[in-house]
């Protein structure tokens, strides 16, 4: 070997003595405890993995840059979004349900995470490649997913709970509509758009204040590219990693992927009024009421160079807003903004901003928190506020957070209703005027498979009911696709009910 490649170390630095043999008593004697360099070895290989991300696990990345084409200076004074502006962002991509080592294509919404590193401190964008979601308040979100994951007594995913969740949720409608389309398995990651879906508010120089969703629609096609459900069961057994490949390939080679940003803006006064709640996380904005106005260019050229510190400790959070984007009232989006820091702190730990992927690279930290595990930036005095030895003090208090009035008694309850603020309309909107025939028949396909495997005949009906709802044509074909794919009703057993199961509320099971 050439003697011009460096040293192998230890983490201290200090140069190892073999690469191949540990220290013994003789060739044939016992290892030493005082090899120090094997025990580092054996020490950090067991502490390689760190736990996966509860949902959204699968995924992969990118870094690169966002441009900004349009002009939006009037309703947002986001220093990122300014005309010519260019930032350095890194991207992740995901499925959500499936565990770290799961398939590419499995059917599932896939995350569309972007961090702005911008010179007013990091601004994270966490949205999925649909427009909307599942449910509306978070108090379910922990059992919606649960309901995605894995049975407690097998270990496995089961048919029988998602539709079960589902359809006792008729708010899911419009997003497994989506789900069970041809977006539910995109063909890739660079030909799939992403969205907020949620509504945010920005504000700009004067104060005044806007509503926002964002859509990023992919420059490489119509944002539909998909695999069908045959080949995507295919491709798992193939490549479980395609879509990690696919994005990673594409990027060496210098295929950039890449997204025109474009915003639907509403007027502040609007959102009491329109006819739909708009800061319902299960309806869309009809494009005819608020256009899409172009913002800006983002473009993904820049691989990972390792995927574990660059990728896997990558941390978004929607609570990372800057000064001209806020919030709003969305209850989904204001309880993941509690969420995700509470997450990472589990995950990575309380000072996984300080991991350099995390870092406020283009903005100045002056940070009063301090200390702890995994800490490596240093304190400085003083280390408390308010102070008068010139410490950082908080300024512009008013200027830079978003606001909305907000008034009421406490309780637990639904939006207020509004005229078009039922669980069925833009789902069935979606079958009949935005599917096309081939599109509508794969839907139906998807469907019909899905419910006839494993789910029983009591869920299964609630199910045909849930289609009709949706739109009675579509409902009739899921139906007796299922019936004669079934040859009848169905033998699923479902689940056995809780009190039945011996050992149900924590009483230990008997030996
Ligand atoms: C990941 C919570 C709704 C998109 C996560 C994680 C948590 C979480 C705890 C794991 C974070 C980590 O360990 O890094 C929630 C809660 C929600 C919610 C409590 C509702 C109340 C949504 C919605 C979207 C979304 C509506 C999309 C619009 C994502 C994405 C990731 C993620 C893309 C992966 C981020 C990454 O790439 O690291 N969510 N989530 N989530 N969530 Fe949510």
């Amino acid at each position: 070997m050439s003697s011009k490649l460096p040293p192998t170390t230890t983490d201290a630095g200090i140069p190892v003595a073999s690469e191949e043999h540990s220290l013994t008593v003789g060739p044939d004697g016992p290892i030493l405890l005082n090899d120090h360099y094997l025990i580092e070895q054996m020490a950090n290989f067991n502490r390689e993995r760190i736990p996966e991300r509860q949902p959204h696990a699968k995924g992969s990345g990118a870094f690169g840059y966002f441009e900004v084409t349009g002009d939006v200076s009037k309703y947002t004074k986001a220093s990122f979004l300014q005309p010519g502006a260019k930032t350095e962002t890194a991207m992740r991509f995901s499925t959500v349900a499936g565990e770290r080592g799961s398939p590419d294509t499995w059917r599932d919404p896939r995350g569309f995470s972007v961090k702005f590193y911008t010179g007013d401190g990091n601004f994270d964008m966490v949205g999925n490649n649909t427009p909307i979601f599942f449910i509306r308040d978070p108090l379910k979100f922990q059992h919606f997913i649960r309901s995605q994951k894995r049975r407690a007594d097998n270990g496995l995913r089961d048919h029988d709970m998602q539709w079960d969740f589902w359809t006792l949720s008729p708010e899911s409608a419009h997003q497994v509509t989506y789900l069970m389309g041809d977006r539910g398995v995109p063909k890739n990651w660079r030909e799939m758009n992403g969205y907020s879906s949620h509504t945010y508010m920005l504000f700009n120089e004067a104060g005044e204040k806007f509503w926002v969703k964002w859509h990023f629609h992919t420059d490489a096609g119509d944002g539909n590219a998909h695999l069908t459900q045959d080949e995507a069961d295919k491709m798992a057994g193939q490549d479980g990693d395609y879509h990690r490949r696919d994005l990673f390939d594409h990027i060496a080679k210098g295929d950039y992927p890449s997204w025109t940003l474009k915003f639907q803006i509403m007027p502040f006064e609007d959102a009491k009024t329109y006819r739909i709640n708009p800061f319902d996380l299960t309806k869309t904005w009809p494009h005819d009421d608020y256009p899409l106005i172009e913002v800006g260019k983002l473009v993904l050229d820049t691989n990972p160079v390792d995927w574990d510190t660059q990728i896997e400790q990558l941390a978004f959070e929607p609570n990372n807003m800057v000064p001209g984007i806020g919030l709003s009232p969305d209850k989904m989006l204001l309880a993941r903004g509690f969420s995700y820091a509470d997450a990472h702190r589990a995950r990575l730990g309380v000072n996984y901003k300080q991991i350099p992927v995390n870092q406020a690279k283009n903005a100045e930290v002056n940070s009063y928190s301090r200390a702890g595990k995994g800490r490596t930036v240093n304190a400085v005095d003083p280390v408390y506020a308010p102070n008068s030895y010139g410490g950082a003090h908080a300024q512009q208090e008013r200027e830079l957070e978003a606001s909305w009035h907000s008034d009421g008694d406490m309780v637990r309850a639904a939006y207020t209703l509004r005229e078009d603020d039922d669980d069925w309309s833009q789902a069935g909107a979606l079958v009949r005027d935005v599917m096309d025939d081939p599109e509508r028949d794969r839907f139906v396909d998807n469907v019909a498979g899905h419910l006839a495997d494993g789910v029983s005949e009591a869920v299964l009906l609630r199910a045909f009911d849930y289609w009709k709802n949706v739109d009675a044509k579509i409902g009739e074909r899921i139906e007796k696709k299922v019936r004669d794919m079934l040859g009848g009703e169905s033998k699923a057993p479902g689940m056995a009910s809780a009190e039945s199961i011996d050992g149900y509320q924590g009483i230990p099971a008997s030996a």
